[in-house]
């Protein structure tokens, strides 16, 4: 599986800052955007272009753009919401698809509860947002939804992610690229990542 451990000194710069007990609602959010705009540099590094000839200002003028069908952007509610303005950034055309998923109480696996995906999904690259790679159980289910959909290529863009999710998803999608900013240490007994930022969700919303 291809793991991408950005390691920019922006990136490691702008987690550090993340990772301070009582950061404010506003610098986490600011971050949270930041660091998914330089992760998206990354991951669009090989979409491929085609060559085409423009009206310049001088003539005729060879240049290039991005072939074939626009991404499609993928953020798990409700934290995945808070990477999507810094990725919007860098491919304001994108599509969005919004999925939601949460723990069946008899099952205990994440069901989907709420999925609108765009159309043409067989033709896109889907760029999944979701700022913890925690279990990885919410990611392979939204991998499921999207393959269930015809999606054939498929990257993940996380702030942090845990070995352990990264395993579960080696283990059932290891076609799926990964962008991270750091890979952390392990999960504690409750499924926080460590040493982790927290709840992703609370820190980005304000809420607790
Ligand atoms: N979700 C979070 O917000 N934080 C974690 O550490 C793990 C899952």
């Amino acid at each position: 599986m291809k793991i991408t451990e950005v390691r920019h000194p922006l990136v490691r710069h702008k987690l550090g800052l993340m990772r301070a007990a009582g950061i404010s609602t506003k610098e986490f959010r600011e971050l949270a955007s930041e660091v998914a705009t330089l992760l998206t540099y990354e991951a669009t590094a090989d979409l491929e272009t085609e060559e085409v000839v423009i009206d310049g200002w001088a003539g005729p003028v060879k240049t290039h753009r991005i072939k074939g069908a626009k991404v499609t952007l993928v953020p798990i509610l409700r934290a995945g919401l808070g990477m999507l303005p810094g990725v919007l950034e860098l491919i304001p055309a994108a599509k969005v698809g919004v999925v939601g998923l949460q723990r069946d109480e008899r099952t205990l696996q994440p069901t989907g509860y709420y999925e609108k995906l765009t159309g043409r999904m067989d033709e896109r690259t889907a760029i999944i947002l979701d700022p913890m790679l925690a279990t990885g159980g919410t990611l392979v289910a939204t991998v499921d939804m999207l393959k269930a959909a015809g999606c054939k290529r498929i990257k993940g863009l996380f702030l942090v992610a845990a070995p352990e999710g990264l395993r579960a998803l080696e283990a059932r999608h290891p076609d799926v690229e990964v962008y991270t900013a750091a890979v952390d240490e392990r999960l504690n007994e409750v499924g926080y990542i460590l040493p982790g930022l927290g709840d992703a969700g609370d820190k980005i919303f304000g809420t607790r």
